[in-house]
Formats: structure tokens, C-alpha cells, sequence
């Protein structure tokens, strides 16, 4: 029988079923790994799943820095996690990702006040930039999710090597898939007609969103090798979609859309953490490194994400672009 009531109603049961599958799916991090002893750093740590890993960390006991922007929000965070988890070593720095000056003023105030780094996640990240450029000259959605996590890993890396075991944790996305990354153009400004759409601007963004969390994948890759005999360690991960703070910026029908389906499928940011969480804390992965992790599992990397020929062409570039002394570079 078939009438458009009928259609509705098994248009609910789909919905209410692919919800109750998407939770039933999602796995919890199962790490007990205290952490009394052990400084981590988080970035974008004020919000979002930056901010449920900041709080678990400190729950585990550890000193967690927090890495955020905004002083205000910052402080905001720092207090409420210090009186959930009533663990007071817990504190805050600025830095500004658009800003690879800023980038390197919070290294070194790291490096001159920290004794160590035992744990450095690469979590922030935003979508729905636009297309501008930042102080550096870089395209700011490619230095905001990628230059300034690959700027600061290098400044940090002898202290966390000095560290080891220690881990480096890159969060990626799911978006990485939707990329068609060319290196030379990977800083490149698009134009309407590099893109054929009828929302070019939003696909823009998406593009270069997408480029900037592949150059995450292949970065930790590439990183993995050249740190391979040292007990650091660097993963990377998909958090899957997340109600997040991330698409704040995405303008106008599209934000309703994404932020409609987001509150009906997407998963809270209590959830999306687990797999940062599980990758930074499991003792299961002790000396596991340059694996790509979804939903508290090792995936297999696929296509242009295992292609290290790419990964290290995207290294090369990504020093230009980060401004890296030569000194600096890791061989
Ligand atoms: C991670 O797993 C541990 C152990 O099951 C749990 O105690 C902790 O609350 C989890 N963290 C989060 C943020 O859910
Ligand atoms: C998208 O770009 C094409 C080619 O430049 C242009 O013809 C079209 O009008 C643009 N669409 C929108 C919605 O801006």
C-alpha cells in the first residue's frame, strides 16, 4: 500500500533508526591511564572537543595547558575545569593560529616555563574562514588547521623528544576525503571559477578545508617516519561530525542546514572526544605511530592519504609556508 502518509511515516522510523544506530556505533575511549606527572597541551582547548579532552586530561591528574585564543573564553575554560575536576594544575596561554608570530611567542614561553611535554594535541581547527589572507600572507584556513599545528610541533619537538614516551595527537576530519590537495596550490587564494557550483563560495571553503585535514594526515605520516627510534609517537584521527562551534562562521542557508542535520546526527563533543582521548591516553598504543584512528579504532589509510611521495612534497611546502628556520626543520 502506498500513500504519502505511509512515505512520512517510514521517513520517521528511517530517522529515529539511523539516530539509534549512529549511537549504538559510537565507542567510548576505555583508556585508565593517570596522568598525575604528565603535562599535556590542547589546543583550541576552550570549546568543543578541545575542551572535553582539556577536562579529561585534568581529571587523569595531568598539568594541561590550555592553547586558546580568546582570554576571556580561555579563563572561562580553565575555571571550569579546575572546579569539575578539582585538579588545580591546570592553566592557559594565548595564541593566535591566524598569527605564526603568535605561534611562536607561545612556544617559547613554553619552552622557557614548561619542564616538560609529554602530550601535544593539534585540535584546533574552523571551518567557513572565507578567503582571506592572514598577517603571513597564507591562505587562513590552510594556516589556521594546518601551518600553525605544524609550526608548533616543531618548536615543541625537542622538548617533547626530551619528553619521550610522549605523543603528538593531530585531529583531523572526516573532510580529508573530500580533498583533491595539488601541493603547488595548496596556499592558493580559489577563484569563483576554480569551482563550478552554485554555492561557490561555501565550496571554496569546504576545498580548502579539506586540503588543510589531509596536509593534517599526511603531516603525521611523513612525522611518524622521520621520528621513527625516538619514543614519540604521532597519530592522527577523524572525530567524526561533531556539534561543534566549528561551522560558526559558514554563512547564511547553509549554516540552518548543517546546523539542523548537526542537531538531529552529529555526535555531542562529549562523544567526538573519545577518540582524541583514546589516542593521547590508551596504554594499548604504546609506540604505535603514524596510524590514522575513527571512532577509538585504528582505520587504514586510504588513497592519497598512504601516498608519502605527497606527504613529503606537502612537508616541503608547509616549511615555506611556516617560515621554518633551517635550523628548525626536522631532518
Ligand atoms: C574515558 O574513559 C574512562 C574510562 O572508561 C572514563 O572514566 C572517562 O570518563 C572517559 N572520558 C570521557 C571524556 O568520556
Ligand atoms: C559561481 O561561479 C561561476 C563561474 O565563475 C559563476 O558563473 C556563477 O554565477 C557563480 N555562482 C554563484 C552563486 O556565485
Amino acid at each position: 500500500m502506498f500513500c504519502c502518509s505511509c512515505l512520512f511515516i517510514w521517513f520517521i522510523v528511517a530517522g529515529i533508526g539511523l539516530k539509534i544506530y549512529l549511537k549504538l556505533r559510537n565507542r567510548h575511549n576505555g583508556s585508565y591511564t593517570c596522568l598525575v606527572g604528565k603535562t599535556a597541551i590542547v589546543t583550541g582547548a576552550n570549546t568543543g572537543i578541545g575542551y572535553i579532552t582539556a577536562l579529561d586530561f585534568a581529571s587523569r591528574g595531568a598539568r594541561v595547558i590550555l592553547a586558546c585564543r580568546n582570554e576571556n573564553k580561555a579563563k572561562d575554560a580553565q575555571w571550569k575545569i579546575i572546579k569539575e575536576t578539582k585538579n588545580p594544575n591546570v592553566i592557559y596561554k594565548l595564541v593566535d593560529m591566524t598569527s605564526l608570530e603568535s605561534v611562536r611567542g607561545f612556544a617559547k614561553d613554553i619552552n622557557a616555563n614548561e619542564e616538560r611535554i609529554d602530550i601535544l594535541v593539534n585540535n584546533a581547527g574552523a571551518g567557513g574562514l572565507g578567503n582571506h589572507k592572514t598577517i603571513d600572507g597564507n591562505q587562513i584556513t590552510i594556516q589556521v588547521n594546518h601551518i600553525s599545528a605544524f609550526l608548533l610541533t616543531h618548536l615543541l619537538l625537542p622538548k617533547i623528544k626530551k619528553s619521550a614516551p610522549s605523543r603528538i595527537v593531530n585531529v583531523a576530519s572526516i573532510a580529508a576525503r573530500l580533498s583533491k590537495l595539488e601541493v603547488e596550490k595548496l596556499n592558493d587564494f580559489p577563484t569563483d571559477n576554480d569551482f563550478p557550483t552554485d554555492v561557490n563560495a561555501s565550496w571554496a571553503d569546504t576545498q580548502m578545508y579539506a586540503n588543510s585535514k589531509l596536509a593534517n594526515i599526511l603531516f603525521t605520516t611523513e612525522l611518524a617516519t622521520r621520528l621513527s627510534g625516538s619514543d614519540v609517537t604521532v597519530n592522527v584521527l577523524h572525530p567524526g561530525a561533531i556539534k561543534t562551534e566549528i561551522f560558526r562562521r559558514v554563512p547564511g542557508i547553509l549554516k540552518i542546514i548543517i546546523d539542523a542535520l548537526a542537531n538531529l546526527y552529529f555526535k555531542t563533543p562529549e562523544e567526538g572526544a573519545q577518540t582524541t582521548i583514546y589516542v593521547a591516553t590508551s596504554n594499548d598504543l604504546q609506540g604505535v605511530t603514524g596510524k590514522l584512528f575513527d571512532n577509538c579504532k585504528q582505520i587504514e589509510l586510504y588513497g592519497v592519504a598512504q601516498n608519502s611521495d605527497l606527504a613529503k612534497k606537502t612537508w616541503t611546502k608547509c616549511e615555506e609556508l611556516a617560515k621554518l628556520k633551517s635550523t628548525e626543520k626536522i631532518k
